[in-house]
């Protein structure tokens, strides 16, 4: 684990996706620590005890100008095929910013990858390139992933796997979260890229067994074939050439399937299960 640095802990912090899978996480845990924060969202309902609620969109570079002014440090998140232009819309527009933790993706690592893994390295090339100190944070899948499950298994009581039974070693939102935090606040992590992912090595078919088991409830569980991820994909504009790809680095038994230390060796914690994230998100499935 590394040193605090007493200098991030005095400075302007602004969270983007603040309401979002990590960045509720990260503001939560900047606040209750004490810390200056900003959070971003371009909803301005939005309350968060503690922080200051900044209100803009990623893709218009002139509602952030304001918000950005006075910024120390950032966590950087973007969306989709958006994510390089939303990164770069942050990055071009700081001044000042003198660190900063990105989202990135574990589907960076393998030489290929598919569409999401171009997107995410486009984003990482134009944060390296802004000449801003880096943390890059690449998680593999997300337990809240599995939310794309609970309307059919509300209605219909099955889970439809687009991504066949791979193995995944899926990580809680809330753990990537504090890892955001501690290449935020604490010194040594400038120029490092971390792989992240959950404890455990399951697949999409123990996933589904064990909501069934919290929900007390028989699921069934099946694979979307090959062909129709494809389809699905293309139906969203990208190409059929990119969409194979994907689909393919998708079903490989690979980096995602392959649970590493990195959340416990950087913050101390020991990261939650999927059964623990389930439990806590039960009532989404119900
Ligand atoms: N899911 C996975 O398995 C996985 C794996 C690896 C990497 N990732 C990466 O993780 C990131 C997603 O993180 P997450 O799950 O925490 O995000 P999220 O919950 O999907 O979204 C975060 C927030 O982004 C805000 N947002 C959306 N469009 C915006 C815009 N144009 N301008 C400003 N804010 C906008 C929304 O907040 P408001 O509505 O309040 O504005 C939303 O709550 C992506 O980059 C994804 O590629 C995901």
């Amino acid at each position: 684990m590394a040193r605090p640095d007493q200098r991030a802990g005095g400075g302007m912090i602004l969270v983007t996706g603040a309401t979002g899978n990590v960045g509720r996480g990260i503001v939560g845990r900047l606040t209750a620590a004490g810390h200056k924060v900003r959070a971003l969202t371009r909803n301005p309902d939005t309350v968060f005890d503690g922080a200051e609620v900044v209100v803009g969109d990623l893709d218009e570079p002139g509602t952030l100008r304001d918000l950005l002014t006075g910024v120390d440090t950032a966590y950087v998140m973007g969306l989709g095929p958006r994510v390089t232009e939303q990164v770069a819309n942050v990055v071009r527009t700081a001044e000042g910013l003198r660190r900063i933790v990105l989202m990135s993706s574990l589907s960076v690592e393998p030489a290929r990858g598919g569409v999401v893994a171009r997107w995410h390295r486009e984003a990482e090339d134009t944060v390296r390139r802004s000449g801003i100190p880096w943390t890059f944070l690449r998680p593999g899948v997300f337990t809240s992933n599995a939310l794309q499950w609970a309307a059919s298994i509300r209605a219909e009581g099955v889970v439809r796997s687009m991504t066949g039974d791979t193995p995944v070693a899926p990580i809680h939102p809330d753990d990537i979260a504090a890892v955001a935090v501690t290449a935020l606040l604490s010194s040594g992590h400038e120029g490092r890229a971390y792989s992240l992912t959950g404890p455990e090595r399951t697949t999409p078919s123990g996933q589904t067994r064990l909501l069934g088991e919290l929900l007390e409830r028989p699921l069934t569980f099946e694979e979307v074939p090959a062909e129709a991820a494809v389809r699905a994909m293309t139906a969203f504009g990208t190409s059929e050439e990119e969409a194979e790809e994907s689909v393919r680095s998708l079903r490989q038994d690979g980096p995602f399937g392959t649970p590493l230390p990195t959340v416990h060796d950087l913050t101390g914690l020991a990261p939650r299960t999927f059964r623990d994230w389930a439990s806590e998100n039960l009532d989404a499935f119900r």
